[in-house]
């Protein structure tokens, strides 16, 4: 019993938030460059502060970020160390196409991909490879819109055709879009989607979506021909929704919620918009405009299994509540949990009913690859850091997710901590917002030597692995 020995451990990065090296191998211009460290990030991630250059006065933190672009092979011998079979990382779509558009892609970019998954394959890491993981060429935001465009639909098409047949040799598993619903709570950093005053942004945002939407289902159709071995898997930000109470209105606040969110995975797993989305778009008078082959790509192609990101769970009603903080949006404060530093709920019990309302909706394998603990460090003089309470968050989801497994059935494919390495954090742009196995010496201010030091949880997660989840 417990996790299978093919199980997946591993961790889980975003090339904005670790990779730096901005405007080196020939890189271009992204949105996710353009999102400042401070107060005016908000509006900029939401598409309400444009922001299409970088200006003066700013900080942009995912220009440097933790320096992966040169410490990358330390970093994956680190990963090696604490025994990861698999590493999930995004690609920088500008180190590829730097504007979007060219005939040929960026030999340098592609280069520094494959020296990646080579490093991998020194240790046995399987690579498991997000395709577009808030990422979108400002070259193409700026003449077309992002993907309010359905031009993004072949610009993107492109990229996966080279991914798929460069890559071909090294990654079999894929995704392609993180978090593809927050495209609804972060458009600017989601779809590099910018909105100018007395816009109708519900119908931009459910274009976008179905720009997006139909992307996955064509990239999932290409690299099934590209390479039989290829499984593509769709990404969301999960997190069961709770009534408020039992009171029927807060019960059905908390469906329609959650029904938000599922209806990307829905597209995505069942190959068809579901009647609730129909039914309320319309009433809603959003429209989103779909060619006549729009309705055969999307069954014809859906995924062969399920990730999503695990943070919290998140609370409805249907009046006006107390509210609590959450990834990238808030809810309703859930008066029997407990709250990160960053005011997050903490509910590990969430996960396995997560798990368990996920794999009873499409019956295919599950993988959880973003869960994890935003927390402030305090290395002691000799960089010993104790983070206690970031192996407590772990150890306790682990146990959830393995009850979901042994006693519930669940088919999980794998689990990808985010993140094993301290990063950037995507909703604040903070650096003290760390959740890493191995602590990077750099400060909010952008100062530090970069060094790389192991945690405590480090040394934790390694027995982890090592045991298959037996020790925790
Ligand atoms: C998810 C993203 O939203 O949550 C990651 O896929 C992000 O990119 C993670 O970093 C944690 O959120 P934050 O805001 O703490 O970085």
């Amino acid at each position: 019993m417990g996790f299978p020995e093919s199980f997946l451990w591993g961790g889980a990065v975003a090339a904005n938030q670790c990779e730096g090296g901005s405007k080196e191998g020939g890189r271009g211009l992204a949105n996710v460059d353009l999102c400042p460290a401070g107060e005016r990030r908000k509006e900029v991630i939401c598409g309400h502060g444009k922001s299409l250059c970088l200006e003066e006065g700013q900080f942009y933190p995912s220009m440097e970020a933790i320096d992966f672009y040169h410490h990358y092979k330390e970093d994956i011998r680190l990963f090696g160390e604490m025994g990861f079979r698999v590493f999930r990382l995004s690609i920088a779509w500008t180190r590829i196409f730097p504007k979007g558009d060219e005939e040929e892609p960026n030999e340098e970019g592609l280069a520094f991909y494959e020296n990646i998954f080579k490093e991998c394959k020194k240790y046995q890491i399987q690579p498991l490879v997000t395709i577009s993981h808030f990422d979108c060429p400002m070259y193409l935001i700026e003449k077309y819109g992002g993907w309010r465009s359905r031009k993004m639909i072949d610009f993107y098409l492109k990229l996966c055709r080279v991914l798929f047949t460069r890559y071909r040799d090294y990654v079999v598993k894929w995704l392609t879009f993180n978090e593809i619903n927050m495209i609804l709570h972060a458009p600017f950093m989601g779809a590099g989607l910018c909105f100018s005053d007395g816009e109708n942004e519900e119908q931009i945002k459910y274009q976008a979506a179905h720009h997006e939407l139909v992307a996955s289902a064509l990239a999932t159709r290409l690299a099934h021909e590209v390479n039989p071995e290829n499984k593509i898997g769709c990404m969301f930000a999960a997190g069961s929704v709770y009534p408020f109470s039992c009171r029927p209105k807060d019960v059905w606040e908390a469906l329609v919620t959650d029904q938000e969110n599922y209806f990307f995975p829905d597209v995505q797993a069942r190959g068809y918009y579901p009647s609730y989305a129909r039914k309320r778009l319309k009433k809603a008078g959003v429209f989103p405009q779909m060619e006549p082959e729009d309705g055969e790509i999307l069954r014809e192609n859906t995924v062969d299994f399920i990730s999503f990101s695990y943070y919290n769970s998140r609370c409805a009603s249907a009046s006006s509540q107390e509210t609590a903080e959450g990834n990238l949006f808030q809810s309703v404060r859930n008066p029997y949990l407990e709250y990160s530093d960053w005011g997050w709920p903490i509910d590990p019990l969430g996960l396995r009913i997560t798990l368990n309302q996920i794999y009873d909706r499409y019956q295919k394998p599950l993988f959880i690859v973003e869960n994890g603990l935003g927390a402030v460090d305090e290395p002691k003089e000799d960089h010993a850091i104790a983070d206690d309470y970031r192996i407590g968050y772990l150890r306790e989801h682990i146990q959830a997710m393995k009850q979901a497994v042994e006693e519930d059935g669940v088919e999980l494919m794998g689990y990808t901590v985010w993140a094993p390495i301290d990063l950037i954090s995507a909703g604040t742009g903070e650096m003290k917002k760390r959740y890493g196995f191995i602590y990077v010496d750099k400060q909010e201010d952008g100062k530090g030597t970069l060094s790389r030091f192991r945690k405590k949880s480090f040394y934790w997660y390694q027995k982890v692995i090592a045991t298959n989840g037996e020790e925790l």
